[in-house]
């Protein structure tokens, strides 16, 4: 940490903010960081100089934005006890936000190994164009906290249910016809390579082309089914298209009603 001349008069909101950054820095594991965090607090009352913390430019903050978006695009993965390290309190999100801003703008997190906009996915996680400017927003200017105030009330966490295989799935290897009809609720790749960029359809019997999914940044660490958000009618004699002989894929029969979305729900 540097120290900076004053050049400019500081806002007293702006001091208020890179005073409870430099606490949360100091309370977190970063030890060596407490001495010098609370020196610099003391110089910092006493003489209104601003410190070289990375200097807050954006009006995102976590407890206000920044949490919705974790808890359902990422928390069924990042919270305590889950398959990844939790991302639901700003201590435990601060030292990854250059991270998550890189993350996010690469499409790597979340994981999902589809298209958006090529078949609809009620378990979709994938973040929107708006969605992703704000985390990339909130990193680039400063990943303020904000005010706990802000914070969700309560957090809940999108939950898609248990699957797995089951003897009524219908498996799919290169140019497939149905000799059934099937009420399709979700895809599930059994054998996808990984960056697989092949578009799946079905050529229904009246020739109607329905897109089913077009993988993308495919991969099988992260297994898991595709689930329509709407069921769609195949009848038998419905060719499906577009996936190689070598390539396998789950055509999952089930739910016949409409499902929730579970994305974007951003609370208000
Ligand atoms: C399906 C589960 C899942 C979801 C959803 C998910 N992640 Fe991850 N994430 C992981 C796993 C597992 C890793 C560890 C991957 C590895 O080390 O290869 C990871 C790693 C990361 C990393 C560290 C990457 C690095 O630098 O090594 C960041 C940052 C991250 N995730 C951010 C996010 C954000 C932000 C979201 C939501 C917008 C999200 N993740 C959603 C499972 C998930």
């Amino acid at each position: 940490m540097q120290r900076q001349a004053l050049t400019q008069p500081v806002r007293f909101d702006t001091i208020f903010m890179q005073t409870k950054l430099l606490f949360n820095l100091s309370q977190s594991a970063r030890k060596p960081l407490i001495f010098a965090g609370k020196c610099l607090l003391v110089v910092l009352a006493g003489s209104l100089a601003s410190y070289g913390h990375d200097a807050i430019t954006t009006k995102v903050t976590f407890d206000r934005e920044i949490i919705r978006l974790v808890v359902s695009h990422c928390g069924s993965c990042h919270q305590p006890g889950g398959t990844s390290f939790s991302l639901m309190t700003y201590d435990d999100a601060r030292p990854w936000a250059k991270a998550i801003g890189e993350e996010v703008l690469q499409r790597r997190m979340p994981p999902w190994g589809a298209v958006k906009g090529f078949g609809d996915f009620r378990n979709d996680r994938g973040l929107t164009e708006e969605q992703l400017e704000l985390i990339v927003d909130w990193e680039e200017g400063g990943a303020p906290e904000g005010d706990p105030k802000d914070l969700p009330e309560a957090i809940k966490f999108p939950d898609d249910g248990k699957f797995t295989h089951g003897a009524k799935e219908v498996t799919v290897s290169g140019d497939t016809k149905l000799k059934q009809s099937i009420t399709l609720d979700g895809i599930w790749p059994k054998s996808v390579s990984e960056n697989a960029k092949w578009q799946v359809y079905a050529e229904l019997p009246d020739t109607t082309i329905e897109p089913l999914i077009w993988f993308q940044n495919y991969k099988k660490d992260y297994d898991h089914p595709f689930l329509l958000r709407r069921p769609v009618t195949l009848p038998a004699g419905t060719v499906i298209r577009g996936l190689p002989p070598t390539e396998t894929i789950a055509l999952m029969p089930g739910a016949t009603k409409p499902v929730e979305a579970v994305t974007g729900q951003l609370k208000k």
